[in-house]
């Protein structure tokens, strides 16, 4: 199943402003538990001193959330620019800003976490090497990622059921930055799309994995 039209363009295009549209109802008042557990699983990663960035980040609400329990500088980039407004009125707190997960407009090492959640699913085929690249880019060294996504035993495609020609990518996103021996699964949460519950229906598989870079490590030396 190819993809026929850009999800990138289509959700600069207006796509990003009607997901917002559509779940903003879910982001506007206090976070459900369910969206709570994967970001209370992060905060243990979290310092005060710490830039994190959100890559797909709607309005905001979980960066929200890891900046009001670690206190940590929060910075989110999404398609979506009525979700960025939304979000710089409700939390000015946060940095907020246009983009798309394939070229982001920071330095090099700019950031102590970054994170993705729900939003490598919905990525072209043709840009995830891109997005792996860039995520990796703007983390510093010795520093955690974190993905929060569906996660099928098996990788599997679907059409996105509100734009034809977009399709859903459904699989373990740990293993583009694990296929580095300088990245390690630290610790993963495996529960399901609509309860904390693990999933029996393998569909339903979400998980949230936390990941560490180190550059200096997993190679053996052979000099
Ligand atoms: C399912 S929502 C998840 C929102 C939030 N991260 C969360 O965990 O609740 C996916 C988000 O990714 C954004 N998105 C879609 N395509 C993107 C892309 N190519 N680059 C960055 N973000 C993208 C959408 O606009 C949307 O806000």
């Amino acid at each position: 199943m190819s993809e026929s039209v850009s999800q990138r363009d289509a959700f600069l295009a207006g796509e990003g402003n009607n997901f917002f549209d559509r779940h903003v109802g879910t982001y506007d008042s206090d976070l459900s538990p369910l969206l709570e557990k994967p970001l209370d699983f992060y905060c243990r990663y979290l310092q005060p001193d710490h830039r994190v960035l959100e890559i797909g980040c709607s309005s905001g609400h979980n960066l929200n959330y890891l900046r009001t329990r670690a206190g940590c500088a929060c910075f989110g980039v999404d398609p979506s620019e009525k979700a960025v407004r939304s979000g710089g009125d409700r939390f000015p707190n946060t940095h907020l800003s246009v983009g798309t997960a394939e070229r982001l407009e920071f330095a090099d090492g700019s950031f102590d976490f970054v994170l993705f959640g729900f939003c490598l699913y919905l990525i072209d085929r043709s840009l995830l090497s891109r997005v792996v690249a860039e995520a990796d880019r703007v983390l510093k060294n010795r520093r955690f990622l974190g993905i929060t996504d569906f996660d099928p035993p098996s990788p599997f495609v679907r059409p996105y059921k509100h734009h034809i020609g977009v399709n859903t990518y459904k699989m373990d996103y740990s293993r583009p930055f694990t296929v580095y021996p300088h990245y390690v699964l630290v610790e993963k949460l495996s529960f399901s799309h609509t309860s904390s519950a693990f999933a029996d229906e393998k569909q339903e598989r979400v998980s949230s994995v936390v990941l560490y870079k180190d550059l200096g490590a997993g190679y053996e030396r052979a000099d």
